[in-house]
């Protein structure tokens, strides 16, 4: 029976994804990337070296994997080459085991200065790589695919026409110049094109023909997703579940069999501009910070912290069909003497347990807090689940009844080895068979 695997972000991203992904893909022949793009920094320690992918499948680092990136994502092809030339140069190979969507979009230097102008009209607090433009561009329908990329002339016309559009945009709704050139875009794209040519081609064939086991990716995270998150302080692609077909070219039933775990923080953290009811903005934040290490990997910036948002992460578990939840940084909290997790939300006198659509309600709601007694002992790179302190324990417990799934895994430091099984888990077992 084939039983693939999809990890999501349960969260706002940055829950630990890039780890959970390294660690079990090591069951897994295929990973797939299928959503966003370089906006994405998965970050994950081996063997003593530090590796944050923001374009290649993180499963990719196993070298008996092959990594996919699906029609979903947009592609930088300066920031793809240079990922994987910087792997190559640290002694992995990748090139040979990378398949890249002939339907993927292509990021251009005109989509990152309609980025950064947007950002300083209305701020989202974007990573600055021209993500949001380069969706708006693909539906549009004036985007360039990869496949473009084969014909010169088209794709001349196409970023002549584009460049014009967005000069013309600058200059006369902004006020401002721009100098993009589409002799010098035109040859720096084919330039990055030419080192990875032969890896592409038509991913969802391969996928649909493939009897490998696959893994599936997700990047940034529920609460991001461009329809079921924060509207409009989000990514511009699905980021829950909800992007996997249109973002891989797979039907709906490919995922029957699946099994779909959702990856989130014992706390929660945020970066970029929006609402977050359990945010901290007080010194119990900042020491979720330094302790957490919580700044961003693709942009260095401070991530917001605060509290575990039960509410938000039901939210997740119902949008995703999670089967499961992964725990990472239970240990961030070693040291508190008091924890708590918002288990409702109060508004206007009101109590709500569902997490609201508008943006409007979501500003005004309060927290509705449950206090647990901290363990104050430490959790760092525990391995047996019994190990675990009975107050940490209980945490977990509580956050399995609210939510009605399983903590299958908890991740317990940033090393591939730190990590312990909670619950059986599936894939593990019928790889075993
Ligand atoms: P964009 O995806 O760069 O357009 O940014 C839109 C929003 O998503 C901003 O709030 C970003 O901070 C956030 N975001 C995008 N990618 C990630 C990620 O990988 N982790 C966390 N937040 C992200």
């Amino acid at each position: 029976m084939r039983k693939d695997l999809v990890i999501l972000g349960a969260q706002w991203g940055d829950e630990g994804k890039g780890k959970i992904v390294d660690l079990l893909s090591s069951y897994y022949d295929v990973v797939v990337r299928y959503q966003g793009g370089s906006n994405a920094g998965h970050t994950v320690h081996v063997g003593g070296e530090k590796f944050v992918l923001h374009l290649l499948p993180t499963g990719i680092l196993h070298p008996h994997t092959m990594g996919v990136i699906a029609q979903g994502m947009v592609v930088d092809l300066e920031l793809l080459v240079k990922e994987i030339r910087e792997l190559e140069s640290k002694g992995i190979s990748v090139r040979d085991r990378l398949f890249i969507s002939d339907r993927a979009h292509v990021v251009l230097p005109y989509h990152k200065v309609l980025d950064a102008l947007f950002e300083r009209k209305d701020k989202i607090g974007t990573t600055l790589r021209g993500i949001g433009p380069t969706y708006m561009f693909k539906y549009a329908r004036k985007g360039v695919r990869m496949c473009d990329l084969e014909d010169r002339g088209r794709l001349y016309n196409l970023i002549r026409e584009n460049v014009e559009f967005v000069k013309d945009l600058c200059e006369r709704v902004y006020c401002e110049n721009h100098s993009l050139d589409v002799d010098t875009i035109l040859e720096q794209t084919l330039d990055y094109y030419e080192e990875i040519k032969d890896r592409v081609g038509d991913t969802t064939i391969f996928l649909l023909e493939s009897s490998k086991r696959v893994l599936f990716e997700g990047a940034q995270g529920t609460l991001l997703d461009v329809d079921m998150g924060t509207y409009p302080y989000v990514t511009s692609s699905n980021a829950s579940a909800l992007g996997l077909s249109n973002g891989t070219g797979l039907p709906p039933k490919f995922f029957a069999k699946s099994y779909f775990v959702g990856v989130s923080k014992a706390y929660t953290t945020r970066v970029g501009e929006g609402p977050f009811p359990t945010e901290l903005q007080d010194e119990e934040g900042q020491r979720l910070r330094d302790i957490g290490k919580e700044y961003g990997a693709t942009t260095g910036r401070p991530r917001r912290c605060g509290w575990l948002d039960l509410v938000a992460l039901r939210h997740a578990v119902r949008v995703n069909g999670l089967d499961g939840i992964i725990l990472t940084k239970l240990d961030v909290l070693d040291s508190f003497e008091k924890i708590k997790v918002c288990v409702a939300y109060e508004c206007e006198g009101k109590l709500m347990e569902d997490f609201p659509s508008s943006l409007r309600a979501l500003g005004k709601v309060k927290p509705v807090y449950k206090e647990f007694d901290g363990w104050l002992s430490n959790t760092m790179g525990v391995k047996d689940v019994s190990k675990l302190p009975s107050k940490a324990k209980d945490y977990i417990e509580f956050i399995e009844n609210y939510l009605g799934v399983p903590v299958v895994m908890l991740s317990s430091g940033p090393r591939r080895e730190e990590y312990a099984w909670l619950k059986p888990f599936l894939q593990v077992e019928v790889i075993k068979e």
